[in-house]
């Protein structure tokens, strides 16, 4: 607990125990063909990893690899994948292709709207969201689970922030994300936090300054380096964790909103400002 170890994520995997995990959270290689692609997906260049795989391989990879996650997480856990549609030769890759066949429940779509493309070229209407899949673990085959508390559930399905841009590594999130998702799961009580390709390790460090036990694995001794500092100095970090779990709050109670004749929750397409309403952004 509270490592980060450095290997292929699938074997690392297959050395834990059962059960452990409560929440997971990744961003994993995207199979970006490098060199092959638009000006910025030419930049994202990791130090000891070569981004290049036949997409079959690619995708039985993460099928194998989501699978062991699902062995060493506890029923009711869940886990949230980033990742992005591509296009290989103008056939549409899409992550549904292979989550679809792992053994997890796939419990929501969230749009993670970047505001900005990495590839700029009139092929297409201009790209700029990545998705985040919600897996869950069913406990007995109930594929519903908990509910999530008001605070939470009241930030919609689409997630608008930027891409982190004050980090060495070529492709990290921005804490924004994997702290809105544990603060969301976890809420106040204890829970271990994975993430199977850790990067710079913006997750571990998130999980760290709620409180939360964490594993990482990354294939990169550099990586695990940097990350490694950024927990010692997580508290450099407050300020930007903190922006996130301020939306994380129910400003009127529906019976108060009711009573003023404000938005009570149903779905109205007269909203001019829905982003207000839900407190999100
Ligand atoms: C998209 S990055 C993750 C960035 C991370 N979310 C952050 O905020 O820094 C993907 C990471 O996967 C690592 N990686 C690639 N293949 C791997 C493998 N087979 N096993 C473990 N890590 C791997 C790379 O070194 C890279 O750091």
């Amino acid at each position: 607990m509270n490592k980060i170890i450095c290997g292929n994520t699938l074997d690392i995997l297959k050395t834990l125990d059962d059960a452990i995990v409560d929440v997971g959270i990744t961003s994993p290689p995207y199979n970006k063909m490098e060199k092959q692609k638009g000006w910025l997906v030419k930049n994202v260049v990791y130090n000891n990893y070569k981004d290049v795989k036949t997409e079959e391989e690619y995708q039985q990879e993460q099928v194998n690899v989501l699978n062991e996650i699902y062995r060493i997480t506890k029923a009711g856990g869940s886990f949230f994948y980033n990742h992005k549609t591509r296009w290989d030769k103008g056939r549409m890759l899409h992550p549904m292709e292979w989550l679809l066949k792992t053994n997890w429940c796939v419990k929501q779509e969230i749009i993670w709207d970047r505001m900005i493309a990495a590839n700029i070229r009139g092929w297409r209407f201009w790209q700029i969201d990545e998705r985040i899949y919600w897996l869950y673990k069913p406990i007995n085959d109930n594929k519903i689970g908990e509910e999530l508390l008001s605070k939470h559930a009241q930030l919609s399905s689409i997630w608008r922030f930027s891409p982190e841009r004050d980090n060495p590594h070529p492709a990290p999130f921005p804490i924004t994300l994997p702290a809105r998702i544990i603060t969301s799961i976890l809420n106040d009580t204890d829970g271990i936090v994975l993430d199977p390709y850790c990067g710079s390790g913006t997750t571990i460090v998130a999980a760290k300054l709620l409180g939360k036990k964490y594993i990482g694995i990354d294939i990169s001794e550099e990586y695990i380096d940097f990350a490694e500092q950024r927990l010692e100095n997580c508290n450099t970090e407050l300020i930007k964790l903190n922006e996130e779990l301020a939306k994380h709050k129910i400003e009127k109670t529906f019976k108060q909103r009711k009573e003023n004749g404000e938005f009570t929750g149903k779905h109205r397409t007269n909203i001019t400002n829905y982003s207000a309403v839900a407190g999100m952004f």
